[in-house]
């Protein structure tokens, strides 16, 4: 009976890399989904993860299914890397890392947990938002509602809306964030607007999560950190959603972690007994590999430091081409002035470019880019600036 189905639609951003591997045009770009390229459009494979793996391979001597949380070399080794081992929820015991399948698996798995905690539970996300947070959310069955977030005046954060949008939530209700390099506009908060953040949330009863997927890539695994994890209040929960995807480039490996801060050590047991029934029920337990290169690095001194050195050069290289894309629009005589594309973090600009003008740099330009305007700054090269900045010249 598939026949009686509709066909669904493409994937928002998937598919917009389908279209491209399509398209025999020998000049195409592909801008459109978050995956770091080098100066030459490759994506790496890390020096660090090739060193682990051999390390692997040398010594690995079974394919014994991983318990339902993952392996604890790996658990233990991520929860000091989000907080600094010398953090509160961390000395006191009250936090607990799981390892899942990429970043989108830990939000699922929040999703269905959250379902759980309470069948009506909302979820309030920014807006804009990565498109697949609605589409996990509302597949787990829980309602999504959206605050504002972005302000298209400024190309900055709208604060102080989106301050006065959550002071209206229902306490109960679920607030999800990005710890850093918003998706898609690559615009966070301040560290003390973060603060300002926290104690509303918790002062009005709200429970955070935090989408984190992109730790050390604004400004470095620690500093990245100082603002989101404000949300962590002695005493109060958050659940955080990491992912290895992009500060290991492990993306098709699906190397993610769900780390759960409750009230205290009693409670975080508890959680992770439910957070276990839930994959026990959609996957029974994460693929290892993944994992096992990431515990590898972070528990061998010298594959961290030099894993710390190569995140560095993706973040450096990012930063560079922002500035290169924002000087070469204003040479090119694009309108405007591009200098919020310095200020914007992580792989993505929100550019402002409407959905025809991006079907045009599609069907005219062979460039391919998420339909809200979103620009993956890291795949720009300074091989592909030039063609980029005066196609949008020719669309503007
Ligand atoms: C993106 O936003 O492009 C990335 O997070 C990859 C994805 O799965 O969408």
């Amino acid at each position: 009976m598939f026949e009686l189905m509709d066909k669904a639609p493409a994937d928002p951003i998937m598919g917009i890399t389908e279209l491209y591997n399509k398209d025999t045009s020998p000049t195409k770009i592909n801008l459109s989904m978050g995956v770091f390229k080098d100066e030459q459009g490759n994506t790496p494979l890390l020096d660090c993860v090739k060193e682990a793996e051999a390390k692997i391979y040398a010594t690995e001597d079974t394919k014994a299914y991983s318990a339902i949380e993952g392996f604890s070399s790996f658990n233990d080794a991520v929860l000091p890397l989000i907080f600094g081992a010398d953090h509160e929820a961390v000395t006191s015991g009250r936090s607990a890392t799981i390892h899942t399948p990429g970043g989108s698996g830990a939000l699922r798995i929040v999703g269905d947990f959250l379902t759980k905690l309470s069948p009506s539970n909302t979820i309030w996300v920014s807006d804009p938002t990565w498109v697949n947070h609605i589409n996990i959310f509302e597949t787990a069955g829980l309602q999504v509602k959206r605050y504002p977030y972005f302000d298209k005046m400024t190309n900055g954060l709208a604060f102080g809306t989106m301050m006065s949008a959550l002071k209206d939530i229902p306490a109960g209700d679920t607030v999800l964030f990005h710890g850093c390099c918003h998706n898609p506009t690559g615009v966070d908060p301040s560290n003390d607007q973060w603060q300002q953040i926290s104690d509303l949330i918790h002062g009005n009863g709200l429970m955070p999560v935090l989408d984190f997927a992109y730790q050390g890539f604004a400004e470095g695994i620690r500093e990245d950190g100082e603002g989101p994890l404000k949300l962590v209040q002695p005493g109060k929960e958050t659940l955080i959603c990491g992912s290895f995807s992009k500060n290991f480039a492990l993306y098709n490996e699906r190397t993610g972690s769900l780390t759960a801060v409750a009230a205290d050590a009693a409670a975080v047991n508890i959680a992770t007994s439910q957070i276990k029934s839930v994959i026990r029920a959609i996957y029974s337990s994460p693929p290892a590999h993944g994992g096992i290169i990431v515990s590898t690095i972070l528990n061998n001194p010298e594959l961290r430091t030099q894993w710390e050195s190569e995140l560095k050069q993706m973040r450096e290289r990012i930063q560079n081409m922002r500035q290169l894309l924002a000087e070469t629009l204003t040479a090119k005589g694009v309108p405007g002035d591009h200098s919020f594309i310095t200020r914007q973090r992580g792989m993505f600009s929100f550019s402002g470019l409407n959905p025809t003008q991006v079907e045009q740099l599609k069907n005219d330009h062979s460039i391919y880019i998420v339909g809200n305007g979103r620009i993956n700054v890291a795949a720009i090269t300074p091989d592909n600036c030039d063609a980029l900045c005066e196609a949008i010249a020719s669309v503007s």
